[in-house]
């Protein structure tokens, strides 16, 4: 859908729902990782871009303290009181709203103050994907609630009230990369973000002048945050920091590995190389865009995805066979992003060779047996932001 048709799907949307007009739309974007995953709650470094699928909100403000939400998608609408949003009253997807503006009064906003809204909320950002489409909603309904209720937080504290609603009302213990990336993320540029104190600059791409495009590969296996898998990976990270004596694993160095290997059980050492590898080579990948270009990237890629199967064990056969797929198709790269256990692989391709890439990665999942991916490019695309009249 082009932006134009997003918003006034949003607004028609928002009329049928509440029988009124909106005050404005707001959208903000799912993302995509280039390289850095899971070094964010170690407070490590993380290097995505927003990508050209948005979450759009429509919304007005009550005079009541009534919150409404409705959506596009099949999902019941909800109603609450904004004085009772509790992890406890919470469930299903209205948990990502209320759970927002619960977040936005952890920040500074002062709940008591202001007055109820109503959201209608559109999205082409996939479900599911491993793109962030909770983010681009939370993110979307943050800039919207941000200058509606005039609370002027700055986009740092929209990415801390917004990941405080995920980890403390919706229940999944993720770190800031997504929010970071669907509030602070920019046009052609990736996000080099230290997630330790929050600093960031945009880092050019430079996809167009290279004759290069991303393609994000979707699985359609499905992954859950508030699952075992994700959180188990965090117990691992904590206890190898706690066992080493450092705060976080982004205190440790590729030299600290050898007292690692004597000092943790094996499968804990495995998952702290892979953070202290990874947070190595988001610096690399940096240092490499800067003096080499996105073309001179593809190995670092390549070494992520190994070190995400083998060391983090995060991949599935169905990811793996993309990044295999791809590779043999002639991609400069390709990696898993997101969490794991699912979602999509990115492949960094020549623009010339997308159709090929994408024939010879549907046929090897039609081989292999697995259910057919959903294969499309991105663009590094805007934060959130309110969208035009
Ligand atoms: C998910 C989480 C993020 C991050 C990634 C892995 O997307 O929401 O906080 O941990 O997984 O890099």
């Amino acid at each position: 859908m082009t932006v134009t048709s997003s918003v006034e799907a949003a607004r028609a949307g928002f009329r049928t729902a509440f029988g009124r007009e909106p005050a404005g739309v707001w959208s903000a974007p799912g993302r995509v990782n280039l390289i850095g995953e899971h070094t964010d709650y170690n407070e490590g470094f993380v290097l995505p871009f927003a990508i050209d699928r948005r979450t759009y909100v429509a919304l007005a403000a009550r005079e009541d303290r009534t919150a409404r939400v409705a959506s596009a998608g099949d999902f019941d609408d909800r109603e609450i009181d904004l004085g009772g949003i509790t992890a406890a009253t919470m469930s299903g997807w209205s948990a990502y709203p209320f759970g927002t503006a619960w977040g936005l009064g952890r920040v500074g906003a002062d709940l008591d103050r202001v007055g109820g809204f109503d959201a209608y909320f559109t999205s082409d950002v996939p479900l599911g994907a491993g793109l962030s489409s909770s983010a681009a909603l939370e993110c979307s309904l943050a800039v919207a609630l941000d200058e509606t209720w005039r609370l002027d937080l700055g986009r740092d504290r929209l990415v801390r009230a917004t990941n405080l609603a995920e980890n403390q009302i919706v229940g999944a213990p993720t770190g800031i990369l997504d929010q970071s990336a669907s509030l602070l993320a920019a046009p052609d540029a990736v996000l080099f973000l230290d997630c330790r104190d929050g600093t960031h600059e945009l880092v050019a791409l430079g996809l167009e002048e290279e004759g290069l495009t991303v393609l994000v590969i979707d699985t359609r296996v499905t992954h859950a945050h508030a699952d075992g898998g994700y959180a188990s990976r965090r117990e691992a990270c904590e206890r190898g920091a706690r066992t080493l004596g450092v705060r976080a694993l982004r205190d440790l160095e590729a030299d600290d590995l050898a007292r690692a290997q004597q000092l943790l059980d094996e499968e804990t050492f495995r998952r702290v190389r892979h953070i202290v590898t990874e947070n190595r080579r988001v610096l690399e990948t940096v240092a490499t865009l800067r003096r080499r270009g996105p073309r001179a990237i593809g190995e670092l890629l390549l070494a992520s995805h190994a070190s995400m199967r083998d060391d983090f064990e995060i991949s599935v056969p169905e990811l793996d066979r993309a990044v295999e797929s791809a590779m043999a198709a002639g991609a400069v790269g390709a990696r898993m992003t997101g969490g794991g256990f699912g979602g999509s692989a990115i492949a960094l391709v020549e623009r010339a060779g997308v159709d090929a890439v994408t024939e010879q990665v549907l046929a090897a999942f039609a081989r292999a047996g697995h259910e057919e991916p959903e294969i499309f490019a991105v663009q590094p695309s805007a934060g959130a932001r309110r969208e035009q009249e």
